[in-house]
């Protein structure tokens, strides 16, 4: 009686949230984004390279960063290729303390101001039990996380003067704890909480600034690939997609994105049933002491 009590609860709570998202969600105009100008860090390779080629598609001016000067090139090539109408890249390396403002003051100096910043980059970190490697977290907060707030704050004055959007792109892992990730998982979860309060002011500041968070489970690209094989084995939902969805979200000035379906389940499963959401998790991991 109570467990069938229980289960019509979470199956209405379930069934009412998926709706009002529906309800409430804003169309996207592919349209909005032709013309506007646009830096993504992390564009390289993976979802931030599938983002700078979809932006590029929609019309929008780019400047994209990573440390790669010659995957760079190549990516701002195809993009002009593609329809953007101004393509510039800029590398620069977010462990090094001055770059972040430097790149951020470029895109604004290249494209006379800043409509949307899209924080993407992500330093390669082990995937692996904690080896109490310190230092290595030090250096990983630098690129996941500091270099976000750097680069926000360089970039604010032109996006408060354009009425622009901030969009992060994080993970699940930044909100629920997995084996194998704590360095990663930590930068994750810096990343959530300082963008969250974050929107929080800007709001409150009343400028029209929006911030989007955007919460990905596992997605295909080279290196998550390349980190998860052999340890779960969890569908890897398309790079492109995931880009899409980042895009879509930030032009309609989504408060958060969840992509694929599942992530945002998983987070309430994680509240709801903390056991069982434990439990789960380390079933599915493989690990031979
Ligand atoms: N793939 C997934 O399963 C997954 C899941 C959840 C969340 N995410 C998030 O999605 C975002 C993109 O992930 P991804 O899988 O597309 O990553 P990726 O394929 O590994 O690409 C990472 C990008 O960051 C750049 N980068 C790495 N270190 C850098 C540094 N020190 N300075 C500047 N740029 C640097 C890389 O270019 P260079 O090497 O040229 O510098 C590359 O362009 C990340 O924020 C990640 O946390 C991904």
């Amino acid at each position: 009686m109570t467990m069938k009590f229980l289960s019509k609860v979470v199956m209405i709570t379930v069934f009412g949230a998926v709706l009002l998202s529906i309800i409430l969600r804003e169309t996207f105009d592919a349209g909005s984004l032709r013309g506007t100008r646009v830096l993504v860090t992390g564009a390289s390779a993976g979802i931030g390279e599938q983002m700078a080629y979809h932006f590029a598609r929609y019309g929008a001016q780019i400047v994209i960063t990573a440390r790669r000067e010659s995957a760079l090139r190549q990516v701002a090539e195809t993009c002009a290729g593609l329809g953007a109408p101004r393509a510039f890249y800029v590398p620069g390396d977010m462990a090094n303390h001055s770059d972040p403002a430097r790149v951020a003051r470029f895109a604004v100096d290249k494209l006379g101001g800043l409509d949307y910043l899209v924080l993407n980059h992500v330093g390669s970190s082990a995937y692996a039990m904690w080896d109490g490697g310190v230092e290595h977290t030090r250096w990983l907060l630098q690129v996941n996380f500091l270099s976000y707030m750097q680069m926000t704050t360089a970039a604010l004055p032109a996006l408060k003067q354009s009425g622009g959007a901030v969009v992060v792109v994080s993970s699940m892992l930044g909100k629920m704890c997995t084996p194998f990730v704590a360095p990663y998982s930590a930068t994750k979860f810096a990343v959530n909480g300082f963008f969250g309060t974050l929107r929080h002011e800007l709001a409150m500041q009343r400028t029209n600034v929006s911030l989007t968070i955007c919460t990905l489970g596992l997605i295909d690209t080279e290196s998550a690939m390349e980190k998860v094989r052999g340890h779960i084995s969890m569908t890897a939902y398309p790079a492109t997609e995931a880009a899409l969805q980042i895009i879509k979200a930030g032009a309609t000035r989504q408060r958060d994105m969840f992509y694929p379906w599942y992530t945002f389940y998983a987070t309430l499963f994680r509240d709801w049933f903390p056991y069982y959401s434990d439990t789960v998790i380390r079933n599915s991991f493989v690990y031979e002491p």
